[in-house]
């Protein structure tokens, strides 16, 4: 069967690879909403949603993953910013998806940046993003999404902070977030703080360690029973501050982290330097890959496995995913391969995903996660430094 699948999906590779070229011709913000219009169109009936899981699901019971009390089918989630305004959640599951952060939503209608704010960069594998936060806000999106039902699909929450204004004001800031929270206490399965907007007007404030407490403060007094919450970190930090941030979460009692948003380039030196289109904006995509993972490591250590870790940052192969499931990551995120190989990468993912635990004699994704990136035993040495002083004595 997972042959089969196999070659389902390297055909649907090829079609996408000859596609490919025709879709990049068109402003890449427009293909973005005719996808999207494409994606609703395929979501609204029980015929297209049976054939589009005919083309691109897969199953597989070793995939099933339970985090934090969530159960999923399989880890590999949808990475927030696709699905701004929350609309194709119907579509998802059909594409093989366990799960899908949708927004970043913030508690005002939020216009995001003028002028052109998506740019391909193909030799570097990435999406220069300058969105700058654009959705119709909590309000209007969670009184759609209310009664809808997400049946196998795990949904998380992305609360950010309305980017209308350079000025920063922390109870503002804070009421904005909770807003969002408040909005949606009845609808998906988890939350992520979005702390890490590269492409806001007022900056990344919260990396402030005052701000932060403050926040995470009144992120706690929303919370809804049952329902985790995260805290997406940048990418680009120096790592006294993302200890700190880390240190935060754990002292606050938030659930985990997603590692990581997106590059700078000023801060990144893993892309194709004279592909950069613009002097704004931040980066997806492959200049991300590796950033993220020695994060998901440094971060697993660091909290000696406590937080759960979701990994997304330059994922378009099984390898990929599985190195970031075994340097410590539980769930995953993507996107970019979504727009660079095509939606049957999901598929592929999972079923590369199922042939990699094999190989490893893991039963489980659970069993995997960190595997290759062991915690210190730091009883067991003490344990023997004990021994060899009881031998010398
Ligand atoms: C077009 C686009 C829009 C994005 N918007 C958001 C957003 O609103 N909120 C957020 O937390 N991350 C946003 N991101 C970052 C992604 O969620 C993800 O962290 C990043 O793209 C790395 O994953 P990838 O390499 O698989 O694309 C956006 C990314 C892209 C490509």
């Amino acid at each position: 069967m997972s042959y089969i699948v196999g070659l389902r999906n390297f055909l649907l590779k090829v079609v996408y690879r000859i596609s490919r070229p025709v879709i990049f011709l068109m402003d890449p913000e427009a293909a973005h909403y005719r996808f999207k219009r494409v994606g609703v169109l395929l979501g609204s009936n029980a015929l297209t949603k049976a054939l589009t899981s005919f083309f691109f699901d897969y199953n597989h019971k070793s995939l099933n993953i339970t985090v934090d009390g969530v159960k999923y089918r399989n880890p590999v989630g949808l990475s927030a910013g696709f699905d701004k305004d929350g609309e194709l959640t119907s579509i998802y599951p059909s594409i093989g998806f366990g799960l899908a952060e949708l927004g970043s939503f913030t508690g005002e209608v939020c216009p995001g940046n003028p002028g052109k704010r998506l740019f391909r960069m193909p030799k570097s594998k990435s999406i220069l993003v300058w969105y700058g936060l654009n959705n119709q806000g909590a309000e209007k999106i969670s009184a759609r999404l209310k009664d809808v039902d997400f049946g196998r699909l795990r949904v998380g929450i992305n609360a950010a902070k309305s980017n209308l204004t350079p000025e920063f004001d922390l109870q503002e800031s804070i009421e904005d977030y909770t807003k969002t929270m408040d909005c949606f206490k009845d609808i998906g399965d988890y939350y992520t703080i979005n702390i890490s907007c590269p492409n806001t007007q007022d900056g990344e404030p919260f990396v402030n360690p005052e701000y932060l407490n403050a926040l995470l403060t009144a992120v706690n007094e929303h919370r809804v029973e049952g329902r985790p919450i995260y805290v997406k970190l940048a990418a680009d930090m120096e790592l006294d501050e993302v200890n700190a941030i880390v240190d935060a979460c754990v002292e606050h009692g938030m659930d985990g982290v997603v590692l990581t948003n997106l590059a700078k380039p000023k801060y990144n030196e893993e892309y194709v330097k004279e592909e950069l289109p613009f002097h704004k904006g931040a980066m997806s995509g492959l200049p991300l890959n590796r950033i993220s993972t020695s994060l998901v490591r440094h971060v697993y250590r660091r909290t000696g496995g406590k937080l759960t870790i979701i990994g997304v940052g330059g994922i378009f192969t099984a390898r990929d995913a599985y190195e970031k499931i075994t340097s410590g990551a539980s769930l995953l995120h993507m996107i970019s391969t979504l727009i660079f190989d095509g939606p049957q990468s999901i598929s592929e993912i999972n079923r590369g995903l199922v042939q990699l635990l094999k190989e490893d004699g893991f039963n489980s994704i659970e069993e995997a996660v960190g595997s290759r990136n062991p915690l210190p035993k730091l009883k067991a040495v003490q344990t023997v430094d004990d021994d060899k002083v009881k031998d010398i004595a």
